[in-house]
């Protein structure tokens, strides 16, 4: 799969792209992640993406042109599955939209600034809009990344152990059981004695009922479907 991140900030994201889960992708060639200043397309001599807006409300609104621009370079090179917006009035992002996306070709991820963007880039060439959760970020770079992160790492062969992917918490919309690890006892802490016991019908109960009580007890409204 291939994400196309716009921003205005991408030295933000450079680190974050080239380390990470992201660049093992890229290496193994399941990814592709390429970042694009927005910056790179406007015909001002001063590079500026926003202007005040009309009406006279307070803040500065990310202009039609230079998205618009960048979109369409874009999509003059390939086809896209979904141009995406970060804002926080956007749909939530959980494991299900990660799920989705994951499956999806090639995505356009435009991060959001400021008071945002002209709500004619919104109507004409954004085909979903995303939050990460109910706060305000100051832009978008930080929730494009936390999304990159969370679709790429379960595309098929990113993580070497598929069965890890499977079995994150959120995936059935549970939380996950505790895990660990050697020593079985470390300053008289035990592991409970079920995992010690080979016995794996028995395991897979205690699992189970592990994450249904931490579920029930941490994240109720999970259980409410
Ligand atoms: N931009 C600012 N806040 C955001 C949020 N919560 N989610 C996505 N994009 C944002």
């Amino acid at each position: 799969m291939r994400i196309d991140i716009i921003t205005v900030l991408p030295e933000m994201l450079e680190g974050f792209v080239n380390e990470s889960i992201l660049a093992r992708a890229q290496k193994k060639g399941l990814a592709e992640i390429h970042l694009h200043n927005l910056r790179d397309y406007t015909n001002d001599k001063w590079r500026r993406v926003d202007d005040y807006p009309y009406g006279g409300f307070a803040g500065m609104v990310m202009q039609c042109e230079p998205i618009d621009r960048a979109i369409s370079a874009l999509k003059a090179e390939r086809d896209y599955d979904e141009v995406i917006y970060t804002s926080p009035d956007g749909e939530r992002f959980d494991q299900h939209v990660a799920n989705e996306l994951s499956m999806k070709g090639n995505i356009i991820i435009l991060c959001g600034h400021y008071k945002g963007i002209d709500q004619r880039v919104r109507d004409n060439l954004i085909t979903r809009e995303i939050s990460i959760g109910d706060y305000v970020l100051t832009g978008g770079e930080l929730a494009a990344a936390v999304m990159a992160d969370a679709i790429v790492r379960i595309v098929p062969g990113v993580i070497g152990d598929e069965q890890s992917a499977l079995s994150d918490c959120f995936q059935d919309d549970m939380l996950s059981a505790p895990i660990y690890t050697r020593p079985a006892d470390y300053k008289g802490w035990k592991v409970p004695e079920v995992l010690l016991s080979g016995h794996e019908a028995k395991i897979k109960a205690w699992e189970m009922e592990q994450a249904m009580e931490r579920t029930r007890r941490l994240r109720p409204d999970l259980l409410k479907d």
